[in-house]
């Protein structure tokens, strides 16, 4: 209740937390949110009218103040909010560019340096301005040297603390890596499958990290701390280590370490896909075309690092694929660009339209809200990819692709 006592006095929070509830309420509509803000609290029903009537208040007065050009840039929340009204970033552009001019003929000039504004964002500057300076703590320079030309490399950006995790995986849909086996299938391309790690400080965990790969040998590492906040450096670690050590694969797979992966169904449309594979390489995956950059909470990007209110089209991360032939290309233009710390948006959006890589999306891939599958999705091949898979429930999964029919 804090923030409304000066509801009609000069508190200086009232606008924002008025503005930030509406941001939020809209961010629950759209399909890639996750609320992150502050609850609403709740009032009893006079404030409600109260709230409204300024809510409305405020709302003409941004939009009074958004059409006055010299008042757009002091007041960040109104064009803030004003902005997530606009469709698409050339909407948006055109809008803003609309309200700053006055003549005819101003409009088409500035749009067309606005439009060149966007382009510009995508080429690479002259000299890096992100230099990848991280070392592997784990090389795993063998990993593929035992498989000439693997088809299908898979990375799985994971925890040290996940070794149940990465123990199911191993047993369960990437045992391929090992068997090119799958229930009543047999795998006909070579697969390998990678884990990438930070560094923990947990001497138990590095520990087991040292004893797991000893074992397995599936283990690259990167050295910085590893968290969530890192996804993305793991990925281009692994980008880094693919064109280093494993140049020779066709295509790459990632997929976080709660996914199951129908690893034939996969092969089939990748190699659907590879008839219209070109130089400019292609991203498969459940593909996200409109998506609204955050400025606050787990996926916040500043506007230094991104300015546009959308992202370009991205694979929701949970599970995509990467055509091999652009992995070095992605990694090189991660040092020539400014880095955005939201995995999927970045690698799959960002540096892939950097480097002109065509999109498709395919049904099958994973959405992230999904609920988690049944087994007998994976049996009748009606899914490619599934997520909030427990290690317990991949083994489960596994087990039933044994004995269920497809008329399960
Ligand atoms: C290190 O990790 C182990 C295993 O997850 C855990 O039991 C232990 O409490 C951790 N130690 C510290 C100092 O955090």
């Amino acid at each position: 209740m804090k923030h409304f006592r000066g509801l009609f006095g000069r508190n200086p929070n009232h606008d924002y937390y008025i503005l930030r509830h509406c941001e939020e309420k809209s961010d629950n509509d759209t399909d890639d949110a996750v609320g992150t803000g502050t609850p609403f609290m709740p009032m009893r029903f006079h404030w409600k009218l109260l709230l409204l009537t300024v809510f409305a208040l405020t709302t003409i007065f941004g939009l009074y103040l958004s059409t006055k050009p010299s008042t757009i840039a002091r007041s960040h929340h109104v064009s803030s909010v004003y902005m997530e009204t606009q469709q698409t970033t050339q909407n948006f552009i055109h809008q803003e560019i609309h309200s700053n001019c006055q003549g005819s003929d101003c409009m088409p000039v500035i749009a067309k340096t606005k439009d060149d504004e966007y382009a510009a964002y995508f080429v690479p500057a002259k000299e890096k301005i992100n230099p990848f300076y991280h070392t592997f703590l784990k090389d795993g320079r063998t990993i593929c040297r035992e498989a000439a030309h693997p088809f299908l490399l898979i990375l799985v950006p994971t925890s040290p603390s996940h070794s149940k995790e990465r123990n199911a995986i191993r047993s369960t849909w990437a045992s391929v890596a090992k068997h090119n086996q799958w229930p009543f299938n047999r795998v006909p391309v070579r697969v390998k499958v990678v884990f990438i790690l930070g560094r923990s400080h947990n001497d138990t965990l590095y520990s087991g990290v040292e004893h797991e790969n000893r074992i397995f040998n599936d283990i690259i590492q990167g050295d910085f701390l590893d968290s969530y906040n890192n996804l993305a450096l793991k990925i281009l670690l692994g980008l880094r280590w693919t064109s280093l050590y494993c140049s020779d694969v066709s295509y790459i797979l990632k997929a976080d370490d709660d996914m199951f992966v129908n690893i034939p169904v996969l092969i089939d449309v990748i190699n659907e896909y590879d008839k219209r594979l070109s130089h400019n390489g292609l991203i498969l995956g459940n593909i996200n075309s409109d998506a609204k950059v955050r400025r606050v909470g787990r996926w916040a990007v500043s506007k230094d690092a991104y300015p546009f209110p959308h992202f370009p089209p991205y694979a929701y991360g949970n599970s995509y694929v990467i055509s091999a032939n652009i992995v070095s290309r992605l990694f090189s233009r991660s040092e020539y660009m400014p880095y955005v710390p939201v995995e999927d948006a970045y690698i799959t959006g960002i540096l892939a339209k950097s480097v002109e890589a065509e999109h498709y999306n395919i049904p099958g891939f994973a959405y992230w809200l999904e609920h988690k599958p049944s087994p007998c999705d994976f049996v009748k091949n009606k899914k490619i990819s599934a997520t909030k898979v427990s290690p317990d429930y991949m083994y489960y999964i596994w087990d039933k692709m044994h004995t269920l029919d497809v008329t399960c």
